[in-house]
Formats: C-alpha cells, structure tokens, sequence
C-alpha cells in the first residue's frame, strides 16, 4: 500500500481499494503536500480536535462521502456540521470494509477553539493502530512520550509508524527516538516538524539517532509518498 506524506500530521493511506486520510490540515498549511479538493477520501481519521488536525476534515468528508473517524464528541460534532461519522474510544476498534482501526492514548488536549471564541473540548486526543492490507499502522496523533508504547510494541508488529518530532507541543527528537525503542517499526516516519518556527527540528537529526540504535527510519517531504 501507498503512504503519502500531505505536510504536518496528515497522510494519505491508499491501499489499492481505500483511500484513507488522517488529520487533513491542508487549506491552513502552507507547506502542505496538497489541496483539500485534490484529496478524495473514502474514510478520514481524526486524532484531536486542534485546528491543525481536524482541519479540512469536515469539507473533505461532505465532498466526498467520507466517514470520519475520531473519538465520540469529535465525531458527533462532525455529524452535527453534516459530516458522516463514526464514534470510537480510547481502546476501542472497530472493523470497517477497509480493515480495523483502534483508538490509543495520546498525551495531548482536544480542545476546539470556535469562529465566536468560545473553547469547546471535544473529548481526549487519540493516536490510532490501523489494520489494513495485511499491514499495522500506528499514527500517534500529537503526543508526548508514553511508557504504553512500549505496550503496544509488545502487543503489534508494526510495518510504519508515523511519530511527531517537533517539541514544544509533542514530542522532540529525543524523546521520539526513545518512542522507537518502544515501538519497534519496521520504519518510522516524523511528522509534526517545521510547519511552525516553535516546532522547527532536523529530520536528519532524528533519523540519525533512530538508526544508530538500529531501526529505519523514511522522511518524506509533503506530497511525497513511499511504499509499506
Ligand atoms: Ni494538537
Ligand atoms: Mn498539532
């Protein structure tokens, strides 16, 4: 299947009959890999509610169909705005036609912060674990490090898994090395760096580090894409 790096958190999962988008923030970045009308989504996840992840979700699901997927209040909201949606929680999966998808802990707000100024908190921020084509995805939405990694390494074989590299509002590079001794991928794709001055990080940093201690690691820039 294809990965397709779209800038900041959000990819772009083809896996030959599905196209599944994570955190859309397209039309508010400026490096983004592509345009929100260019994405055609069959299912879109979403890990909080943050202006640059939930981002052009909504847009994206109404022009296409796609079903949004994210935590009961987010997805309920995206219902609410005309959105399909489908509610999951922390430690829940769910079988859908594409494969399996399970919500996981991220250390992180969710809170909304609305065109009229008020704050909404939509629920707890998730990572997800994805099953699809055979292959295990993680995607730790935007997080701090966590000893359960080292839990859901154990628990999966996971063939990529895409992890924010940007401090100051997740994890830095140290810390996202060590996120990759817990886990074990077969390779590791940053994200969540240089979209904004307080996040700059060297990806060749952090790669440099990941394979000393002996695991792979894939920087794409946006819009570029790999194969897993
Ligand atoms: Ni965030
Ligand atoms: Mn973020």
């Amino acid at each position: 299947m294809k990965i397709r790096y779209l800038g900041h958190s959000a990819f772009q999962i083809d896996t030959g009959k599905h196209k599944l988008l994570i955190d859309p923030f397209l039309s508010g970045n400026p490096n983004s890999g592509a345009t929100p009308d260019e994405c055609d989504a069959d299912y879109i996840l979403v890990s909080h509610a943050h202006g640059d992840h939930l981002g052009d979700a909504v847009s994206i699901s109404k022009r296409c169909g796609a079903i949004i997927i994210s935590n009961f209040e987010i997805a309920t909201y995206c219902n609410m705005l005309g959105a399909k949606s489908h509610p999951l929680h922390i430690g829940g999966s769910f079988g859908f036609d594409f494969g399996r998808v399970k919500l996981t802990i991220a250390h992180h707000g969710s809170t909304l912060v609305a065109e009229d100024g008020s704050f909404v908190t939509l629920g707890a921020p998730c990572g997800f674990l994805i099953f699809t084509g055979g292959k295990t995805l993680y995607h730790a939405g935007d997080t701090g490090l966590f000893y359960d990694m080292k839990l859901i390494g154990e628990m999966y074989s996971i063939d990529a898994a895409m992890l924010p590299i940007g401090d100051n509002f997740t994890m830095g590079i140290d810390d996202a090395v060590k996120a990759v001794q817990f886990l074990n991928p077969k390779v590791t794709i940053p994200m969540h760096y240089n979209t904004f001055d307080v996040i700059k990080a060297d990806p060749n940093r952090f790669a440099e580090k990941v394979m000393a201690a002996g695991n792979e690691v894939a920087i794409l820039g946006p819009g570029q894409s790999m194969e897993v």
